[in-house]
């Protein structure tokens, strides 16, 4: 998709502030400073519209952007960042785990891991979450640029059997720096409008 109009269009803590439009939804999950935030300016062609940060924890609020008056990315904030009190992750983990199961609009969660790593645990228990409520997931390994090519296959068959994913769900090699994966993510995402 060929992005001109974006609209940071509102944060939302409750249902109540979730926006009427009716457009589909696509929310990006996935640990704390992992890059959700970098992957929807890349997909937008924004420097800049969803705040990133070298420091975990920038994201707090579910935000909602509208892409061409079709569909919403919901920037939602990232899970295991151990600096936040208990009582703040209770209400985080409230908020998500109220949009994820029961917003009609969302079309797909797009989970993104870092490619380097074995997913985490945290990573495995926001799928197997996913998997629980037949939520679809668009996988996005990120941060492919810090790792040669000739190693990307097989980083991306250690998440693929790590998080043992579904077999209607896409994995997709991606960089934020470099672009690499931009026109394949919007593939999985306009198939699921
Ligand atoms: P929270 O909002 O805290 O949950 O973080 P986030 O997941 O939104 O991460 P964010 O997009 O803010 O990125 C965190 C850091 O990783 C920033 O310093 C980014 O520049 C960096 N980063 C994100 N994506 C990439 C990538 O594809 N390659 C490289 N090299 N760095 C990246
Ligand atoms: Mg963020």
């Amino acid at each position: 998709m060929k992005v001109n109009n974006v609209e940071m269009i509102m944060s939302a803590v409750k249902p109540e502030q979730y926006p009427i439009e009716g457009y589909p939804e696509f929310a990006l999950a996935g640990r704390s400073n992992v890059g959700k935030s970098s992957f929807i300016n890349k997909m937008i062609g924004r420097k800049s519209l969803a705040r990133t940060s070298s420091k975990p924890g920038k994201t707090q609020t579910l935000n909602f952007y509208k892409i061409e008056e079709q569909l919403f990315f919901v920037d939602v904030p990232g899970y295991g960042y151990a600096k936040v009190s208990k009582s703040e992750r209770e209400s985080w983990g409230k908020m998500i785990e109220r949009y994820l199961t029961g917003r009609e609009e969302l079309k797909a969660v797009v989970q993104i891991v870092d490619l380097r790593h074995p997913p985490s645990a945290d990573d495995c228990a926001m799928y197997d979450f996913l998997v629980h409520y037949n939520i679809p997931a668009i996988i996005i390994a990120t941060k492919a640029d810090k790792i040669p090519r000739g190693k990307w296959e097989k980083h991306k068959k250690i998440v693929k059997e790590q998080l043992d994913m579904r077999k209607g769900d896409p994995l997709i090699i991606f960089s934020s720096e470099k672009g690499i994966g931009v026109e394949e993510a919007w593939r999985e995402i306009e198939s699921r409008m």
